[in-house]
């Protein structure tokens, strides 16, 4: 390994990884980085501790070519543009993609070590070569309470999620500001007279939340003051196709293919700017005691937390607003339900442009250093 070429790395999630892997002073691993852009080729890239170098083309196959390694972040499109060329004339580097394009392919290993470190292991030895971020409600999941489901101790799972304006994109971020500042504007001056009338404030904000100014441009409908119950493109069963990943990529991550648990529920775009949360119904195979349950989830990584389930310390740790910019995976809420005692409830939070994103694929791009 000597070269490894980075695509996509000005957008949001190519942003975070750039980050982080400065951070963690990974360049230093780099041989060699290359960084490709798909509109500013020849002008100088970014200085990671190598000198500045010339942008390299993106959509150059012969320059692609060169690299032992590429980390694209530039998105699905890309990957659906120059992956197979790149593979039809012969490339053998490794591929280290956050888009969604080739997660389910057969070659393809979805990537997410403190869960899946064995399966990533395996592929590596079979001689695989594309290494695929997750979808980030399921890596956020995973995080939190995959020991349970790694453990077999798991009949199925409904997770209700509470998606951030992040996992639909920067824009989207900006709307959702967008959104709340038309909503406070919209009764600045009721708002400052504390003798107006709540029921008054309600009115206008409902009013300016309806109306054609509304910016919902990004959404197709308000976020602030509201939510939407439908993320991505419908699947033929009525599944929402994030809520089809929940399914397939949890058991793929898991390698459980041939014995695959069921994973459902409904997924929610909430306004929350970049954490996901989930709300998780977990069906045990028999009952076991929720000290036990928090032994085994609060060793199974180095960034999961278990809240412990009382009022103060769940409101102040387990939320967006705590988490937000953070690797910490605090998992809580954790009791058995009236549904019984095999019945368990959890709520969890995670930065889903961190865990969710950029984080698997800078670790794995550590792996194939060691
Ligand atoms: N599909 C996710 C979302 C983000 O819309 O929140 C990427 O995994």
């Amino acid at each position: 390994m000597n070269r490894v070429g980075f695509v996509g790395w000005r957008g949001m999630v190519g942003s975070v990884l750039m980050d982080r892997m400065r951070e963690e002073h990974d360049f230093a691993l780099i041989p060699e980085a290359r960084f490709f852009s798909t509109s500013q080729q020849g002008e100088p890239g970014p200085d990671v501790g190598q000198g500045a170098q010339p942008l390299l083309d993106a959509h150059d196959l012969d320059a692609l070519a060169g690299m032992d390694a590429i980390v694209t972040c530039q998105g699905g499109d890309y990957t659906g543009q120059m992956f197979e060329p790149l593979r039809a004339r012969g490339w053998q580097g490794y591929w280290i993609d956050a888009a969604s394009t080739l997660r389910l392919r057969e070659d393809s290993t979805i990537v997410l070590d403190p869960v899946n470190l064995e399966v990533i292991k395996q592929a590596l030895a079979a001689g695989k070569r594309d290494f695929i971020g997750g979808n980030c409600t399921v890596s956020l999941m995973l995080m939190a309470v995959g020991e349970l489901l790694r453990r077999d101790l798991v009949d199925w799972v409904s997770a209700m999620t509470y998606q951030a304006a992040s996992g639909a994109g920067a824009r989207n971020m900006r709307e959702l500001l967008s959104q709340m500042g038309a909503l406070q504007s919209s009764v600045s001056e009721l708002l400052a007279d504390p003798r107006s009338s709540i029921l008054d404030i309600d009115r206008a904000v409902t009013a300016a939340m309806r109306a054609d100014a509304f910016p919902t441009e990004q959404f197709g409908a308000p976020l602030a003051g509201s939510l939407i119950p439908w993320i991505d493109k419908p699947m033929e069963n009525g599944q929402s196709k994030e809520e089809w990943k929940g399914g397939v990529e949890t058991n793929k991550i898991l390698g459980r293919a041939e014995n695959a648990i069921p994973i459902d529920g409904t997924c929610v775009r909430i306004g929350s700017m970049r954490c996901h949360s989930q709300g998780l119904t977990i069906k045990l195979k028999q009952a076991i005691p929720i000290d036990e349950i928090t032994a085994m989830l609060a060793e199974a990584n180095d960034w999961v937390r278990v809240i412990p389930n009382e009022r103060e310390q769940t409101v102040a740790e387990l939320s967006p607003a705590a988490v937000t910019g953070t690797l910490r995976i605090p998992v809580g809420r954790l009791r058995s339900m009236a549904q019984g005692p095999q019945f368990l409830n959890a709520f969890t939070v995670g930065d889903q442009l961190l865990w969710g994103a950029a984080e698997p694929l800078r670790r794995m791009l550590r792996i194939l250093f060691e």
